[in-house]
């Protein structure tokens, strides 16, 4: 069963006046997350390193909702083009309210062929990148007494092997997380993070379980969607949540808390509950 749309659930001008910085906003999850604030009346910036994909993902966006998608590349290792980026959002919009911290890297990789530099490249995207953009964002997050996101994952809430990099860095990432929403928090700014567990369709999903993902063992027996890291985006950023800072919300059907010994008996969990 799909979920339904943001704009089922939410006002639809939630948003109307703010302005959103995405980085990681031209595709997969974080355009699903930018494309759902959008719809609810926000202005989006979104942020990657290659200019012409950006583009066509605005002109995309801009098309299905009617709002105002700004592409600006930038390379979120790099404080210097970051810093750029963030001027040229403020010189389009004048402001920015809202920032998603998505841009990331992932692969798979055993320990034994994980070089030095594969390793150091997923940290520097996801981890200084997620540190890069709130750094130059900053100021203008105090302006309007923001809101961040910082997207993370649940390979490491269980030590999944051949993500070690990616898992170190999402670690890190909801330390910040939490880092944040104290030393921000007097200036009107909530921190938050969003956990997606295997959400279909995804170049995440793609490079880590194929395209094989099965739902029996997700608790809510169904597999994850977009739409759903839209939902909670567009919850966590909305006054509704006002008072919720420093936490990362895991949306992932439940699916990383099954874990089961060899041979215990999980057709129990079937939805018919037959018997042990
Ligand atoms: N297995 C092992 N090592 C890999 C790898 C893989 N599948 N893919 C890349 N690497 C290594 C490279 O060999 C290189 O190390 P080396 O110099 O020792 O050979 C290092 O990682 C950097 O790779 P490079 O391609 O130069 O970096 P990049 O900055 O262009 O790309 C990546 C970054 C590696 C993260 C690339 O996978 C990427 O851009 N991904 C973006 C999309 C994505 O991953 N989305 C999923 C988000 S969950």
């Amino acid at each position: 069963m799909a979920t339904v749309s943001t704009t089922d659930v939410f006002q639809k001008n939630l948003f109307a006046g703010r302005v959103l910085l995405c980085s990681g906003g031209g595709s997969g999850i974080c355009r699903g997350m930018t494309e759902a604030m959008v719809r609810h009346g926000a202005k989006a910036v979104i942020v990657s390193r290659t200019l012409s994909k950006l583009e066509k993902a605005a002109k995309e966006m801009r098309e299905a909702t009617g709002g105002d998608v700004f592409p600006v590349a930038a390379d979120v290792r790099k404080p210097e083009q970051v810093e750029q980026a963030v001027a040229k959002a403020i010189e389009k919009f004048g402001r920015i309210d809202y920032l998603i911290n998505g841009a990331a890297g992932n692969f798979l990789a055993p320990f034994e062929n994980l070089s030095y530099n594969a390793f150091r490249t997923v940290i520097e995207i996801d981890l200084l990148g997620t540190f890069n953009l709130t750094k130059a964002t900053l100021e203008h997050l105090k302006a309007s007494k923001g809101a961040i996101i910082n997207v993370s994952a649940t390979l490491h809430y269980k030590g999944m092997p051949f993500v070690q990099h990616a898992g170190a860095a999402k670690a890190a990432i909801d330390a910040l997380t939490k880092h944040w929403a104290v030393e921000l928090g007097p200036y009107g700014i909530r921190v938050n993070g969003i956990a997606p567990g295997p959400i279909a369709a995804t170049e995440g999903i793609k490079r880590v379980v194929g395209e094989n993902m099965t739902q029996e063992s997700i608790p809510v027996q169904r597999t994850g969607e977009i739409e759903d890291i839209a939902q909670s985006t567009v919850f966590l950023f909305s006054q509704g949540a006002s008072y919720i800072t420093g936490v990362t919300l895991t949306v992932d059907g439940g699916e990383w808390l099954t874990s089961y010994p060899p041979g215990y008996p999980t057709s129990v969990l079937k939805p018919t509950h037959s018997k042990l």
